[in-house]
């Protein structure tokens, strides 16, 4: 009988150690230490022997069986560490591995352009003020001093929508809603920016939709020199610090004096075909807020003045960024959007 244990005992290792996973492994443990397995068996077979020979055999068959039993477990162990390590091994991570780029998007050069121009007057105390792209008569004209039969509305040639309501022609009608809500007290200081619509046709120069930023400041002693100031910094923040601003004398029904106003050109005065060889360039159209317009607003102008402009966001970007053409804007022409994809 003890000799059967050994010989079982080394069978069992010799399976134990040919196991090659995890369920072969279970299979011998169940073939060895199952109820119906031979250790079992032997342990069952004890009834027979004598007194003397039981506690000798029962201590032996004990053995055997732990003996497997910690045999398997060891087994078990080298068998799952085998088996993580396999995994490991499959999911393996080389962190050397130049990683995937991430596509990434730019702000559309407008964006850049207004964002810039805020920035800039955000930083000069200036608040950022909207208003509606469908807008009222009202505000669009008459409350700028441009009744219904006003001539200069022909400069800006509308898309009505009913007799009273318009797509906005200017960011102007802001000015207007800004100040009523100020309820006559100044001070005011807004920059809009925003979409407008006119009912243009479209070429190089012209869009039936384009952008503007309208600014507006209303105060007790604002004057025009305020207005210059203000300009010069702007051009000279947005287009380099040698440029210089001048203004001529416009007509706008909203200002009086009315001033239309050039940035030097970058070619320094030379003459260029950018500035058509006069070696300036037009921005912008200004001037000291119409009395009529503050007191529409509610504005006492005895005691309140102002002053106010308005630009074109495309005709900024294009001069800023030497771009030739006004529909490359809005035409989505990836190869024309990707130059501004630059992070900053
Ligand atoms: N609204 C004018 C336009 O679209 C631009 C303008 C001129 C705005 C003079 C102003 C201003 O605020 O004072 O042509």
């Amino acid at each position: 009988m003890e000799q059967q244990l050994k010989e079982l005992q080394n069978q069992a290792l010799e399976q134990i150690a040919a196991a090659a996973n995890l369920k072969e492994l279970n299979d011998v443990r169940v073939a060895y230490l199952g109820k119906k397995g031979p250790v079992t068996e032997v342990l069952k077979g004890m009834g027979k022997l004598s007194a003397e020979e039981r506690p000798k055999m029962g201590a032996l068959v004990n053995v055997v069986r732990e003996t497997i039993s910690e045999s398997i477990e060891e087994k078990q162990e080298l068998l799952e560490a085998a088996a993580i390590e396999q995994k490991l091994a499959q999911e393996s991570i080389d962190v050397t591995l130049p990683g995937r780029p991430v596509k990434q998007g730019g702000h559309h050069p407008l964006t850049r352009v207004a964002e810039e121009i805020e920035d800039l007057f955000i930083g000069m105390g200036y608040t950022v003020a909207e208003g509606p792209e469908v807008e009222q008569d009202f505000y669009n004209f008459e409350a700028l001093n441009l009744p219904k039969d006003h001539p200069a509305r022909d400069m800006q040639d509308t898309f009505y929508i009913t007799p009273e309501l318009l797509m906005r022609t200017h960011t102007s009608p802001v000015q207007v809603r800004t100040m009523q809500k100020h309820e006559g007290r100044g001070p005011v200081k807004i920059i809009c920016p925003g979409k407008v619509y006119r009912r243009d046709s479209d070429d190089a120069t012209h869009s039936h939709q384009f952008a503007q930023i309208e600014g507006l400041v209303v105060g007790e002693n604002i004057r025009m020199s305020d207005l210059k100031g203000t300009l010069d910094m702007f051009a000279k923040k947005m287009f380099g610090e040698d440029r210089e601003i001048r203004l001529r004398p416009s007509f706008f029904p909203f200002t009086e004096p009315s001033v239309e106003v050039d940035v030097s050109c970058m070619c320094g005065g030379k003459g260029c075909s950018i500035c058509k060889g006069t070696g300036w360039i037009e921005v912008l159209g200004a001037g000291m807020v119409h009395p009529n317009v503050l007191e529409m607003a509610g504005f006492d102008s005895n005691k309140y003045t102002g002053f106010a402009f308005g630009m074109g966001q495309e005709r900024i970007a294009m001069l800023k960024y030497g771009i030739d053409d006004i529909r490359h804007f809005y035409t989505n022409d990836l190869r024309f959007l990707k130059q501004f994809s630059v992070h900053e």
